[in-house]
Formats: C-alpha cells, sequence, structure tokens
C-alpha cells in the first residue's frame, strides 16, 4: 500500500518526547532474572530502559510529550485537527488514550484515535496523518508514540523483559511546512507472523481470567530468533525500496532514525545496504525498545541534537508486532 500522491505538501513542524524518570539498568535486571550486563549489553546494545511510576499511564507520558511538540512547533493546542497515539499499552481498553491526550492539551478541534501497529506505530501515524493534509482534511496533526511497556512485560521471562522501556515521541505535522517534508511513506503488514509476538489474554478471544492469570497470559510473549530475522530482512528491504524509488544512494542519505530494536539488527542490515554507522541514529542503549514510541523519541532525540542534515534526506524505518513495517522518506 503506498500513499497516494500528495495534494499539498506535508512536513513536521515541531517534535517532542517523555520519557519516566526511573531508570532500570541491566544490573537491576540482573536482580530479577537470571541474566547479567554482560549477555544483554553483547546481544542488544541496552544498557538500561525507563519505567513508569506507578500512577504513571501511557496517557500521562503522550500528554508531556505532546506539550513538548506544540512548543517546538509553535501551534497552539486549537489549531490541532487530529490526534494520533500508536500504542500497544493504552491507559484503558476503552476509551482511546488520544482521547483523553486531547482533552489535557485542550486541543478542542481536533478529532482524536488510537491505532494499533505495534514498533511499527508511530511511523505509521505519520503515514496517516500525512494523507489527511494532504488531501485537505485537516490542516494540523499531532501524532504520538507511546508506551508503558513495563505493564505488559513479565518481569520472570528474561527473553523479554530486558528488551523494553517506557516513554513517548511527539510531531506536529502540517501542510507548506519549512523543513522536514514527507516525500513518500509506506506501510505493510503480514498478519501470518502474528504468533511471533503476542499478548495471549485481555482481548476479546481470551478475556483474564483467574486461569489466565495464573498461567501469566497477560503478558507479551516473543520470539526473539524469529523476530531478529524479520527485522534485519525488513529494515533493508524497506532502505533499498527508498533508494530504488527515488533513485539516491548513501551519500544523499542525511539519517536514517530506525526502530530502536536492537543494536545487532541494526549492524546486520546495514552490512549489505552500505551505509555507515555515522549516518543511523540509535539511542536504545538509554531506553531499550519503546516500541509505537521508539522512532518518535529517537527523531526528537537526532532533530535536538542536531543530527538531522538540511537538503539531505531523512528515512525513518519501523516494523514490529503483527507483523507490520513502515517507512518514511523526508527531505529535511
Ligand atoms: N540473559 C541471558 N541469557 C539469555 C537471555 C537473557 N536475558 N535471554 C535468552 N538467553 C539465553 C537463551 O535461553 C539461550 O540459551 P541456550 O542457548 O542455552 O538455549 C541463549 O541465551 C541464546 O538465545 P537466543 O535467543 O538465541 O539469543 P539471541 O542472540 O537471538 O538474542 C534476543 C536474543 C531476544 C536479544 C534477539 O533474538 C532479539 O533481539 N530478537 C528480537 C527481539 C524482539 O522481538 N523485539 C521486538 C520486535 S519489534
Amino acid at each position: 500500500m503506498t500513499t497516494p500522491r500528495a495534494l499539498r505538501p506535508v512536513g513536521i513542524l515541531g517534535t517532542g518526547h517523555y520519557v519516566p524518570e526511573k531508570v532500570l539498568s541491566n544490573f537491576d535486571l540482573e536482580k530479577l532474572v537470571d541474566t547479567s550486563d554482560e549477555w544483554i549489553f553483547a546481544r542488544t546494545g541496552m544498557r538500561e530502559r525507563r519505567i513508569a511510576a506507578p500512577e504513571e499511564a501511557t496517557s500521562d507520558l503522550c500528554i508531556q510529550a505532546g506539550r513538548r511538540a506544540l512548543e517546538n512547533a509553535g501551534v497552539d493546542p486549537e489549531e490541532i485537527g487530529l490526534i494520533i497515539v500508536a500504542t500497544v499499552t493504552p491507559d484503558h481498553l476503552v476509551p482511546a488514550t488520544a482521547c483523553i491526550v486531547q482533552n489535557e492539551l485542550g486541543c478542542t478541534n481536533a478529532g482524536a484515535f488510537d491505532l494499533e501497529a505495534a514498533c511499527s506505530g508511530f511511523v505509521t501515524n505519520l503515514s496517516v496523518a500525512q494523507g489527511m493534509i494532504a488531501n485537505g482534511t485537516i490542516d494540523k496533526a499531532l501524532i504520538i508514540g507511546g508506551e508503558c511497556m513495563s505493564r505488559i512485560l513479565d518481569y520472570e521471562d528474561r527473553a523479554s523483559c530486558i528488551l523494553f522501556g517506557d516513554g513517548a515521541g511527539a510531531a506536529v505535522i502540517g501542510a507548506d511546512a519549512p523543513r522536514g517534508r514527507v516525500i513518500e511513506s509506506f506501510l505493510g503488514a503480514d498478519g501470518s507472523g502474528g504468533h511471533t509476538m503476542r499478548v495471549h489474554a485481555g482481548g476479546s478471544r481470551r478475556p483474564v481470567d483467574q486461569d489466565a492469570l495464573a498461567e501469566r497470559m497477560n503478558y507479551l510473549r516473543i520470539k526473539g530468533n524469529e523476530v531478529f530475522k524479520f527485522a534485519v530482512s525488513t529494515f533493508r528491504t524497506l532502505m533499498e525500496k527508498q533508494m530504488r524509488d527515488h533513485d539516491f544512494g548513501p551519500d544523499d542519505l542525511g539519517l536514517v532514525v530506525p526502530h530502536q530494536v536492537n543494536y545487532r539488527i541494526i549492524e546486520s542490515a546495514l552490512k549489505k545496504l552500505e551505509v555507515p554507522e555515522e549516518k543511523i541514529f540509535i539511542n536504545l542503549e538509554k531506553y531499550g525498545n519503546t516500541s509505537g514510541a521508539s522512532v518518535g523519541i529517537a527523531l526528537d532525540e537526532a532533530i535536538r541534537e542536531g543530527r538531522v542534515v538540511e537538503g539531505k534526506f531523512l528515512s525513518l524505518i519501523a516494523f514490529g508486532a503483527g507483523l507490520t513495517w513502515s517507512s518514511a522518506l523526508l527531505r529535511w
């Protein structure tokens, strides 16, 4: 599925992110499961991740990130026509977390809904909102990826609990933005791979009951090896497609902001791409994998650190449970 040709140019007006204060280091995890800082860092590149306070929910992280993005964009809340929150950890099953954010931020003229595309969420948000702005339905959107992954992790399962953290990343996008013009976005899915990452109970197929809780079915289970292979090949395929479709090579690329999944996955994907590692923005050492928030947080940090190169391509690459994948190519 490719986004239709834009009727109006759409770009990024501002970005923001928020991560909770509490740090969970690899050494902290050593006390919870049979693992080690050495193993986690060697296999993932992660050193620590952030964990929401007991009173914090996903909307709280999204509100902070959203407020920062609005400030950074110099846009008033009333100017926003749409809020989309990408999350697999909404505050409630009903209502949408985006509506809580809409109310708290005072975005009184915005529609609001949640989007579930797991780790592809933030880039999928960008694609959806871009289409609506391009065709004139709205002028400005606040897109947010926010997660409290710690609420669906089993801290007795070393295969999954070491990988993820909490946080939120946001962007205000709009028509005729002076920079960060979205040239193309692309979405894909393969539901046959749904078994590789799943929370088995808590949905309509298997509501949470005593048996489900006893079997710890309310937590995320992953088949790491299978996901690893999917992630490497999807990263590569999405980048190759962008370069082929728009006829450019590594020299024209200013920066790639990929889903912060695992350093080894990124490293393996790069081997055949001939894109130098210094053109890849990586912050997973500090935050782990924040699922739908990951590209949003990384994008905001990359911009604030001056890593995005003016006049060059900025590539966003994401993939995750579903299976889903999404990419966007921007000119900065
Ligand atoms: N600490 C120590 N040992 C661990 C461990 C941990 N946290 N987790 C697994 N191991 C063990 C395994 O039990 C296995 O032991 P065995 O050889 O005795 O059976 C060994 O380490 C190797 O496990 P393996 O799964 O082959 O390791 P890996 O190199 O594939 O790394 C992941 C595991 C999870 C880090 C890696 O596969 C990965 O990042 N996959 C993708 C993760 C993902 O799904 N992310 C979300 C997608 S968006």
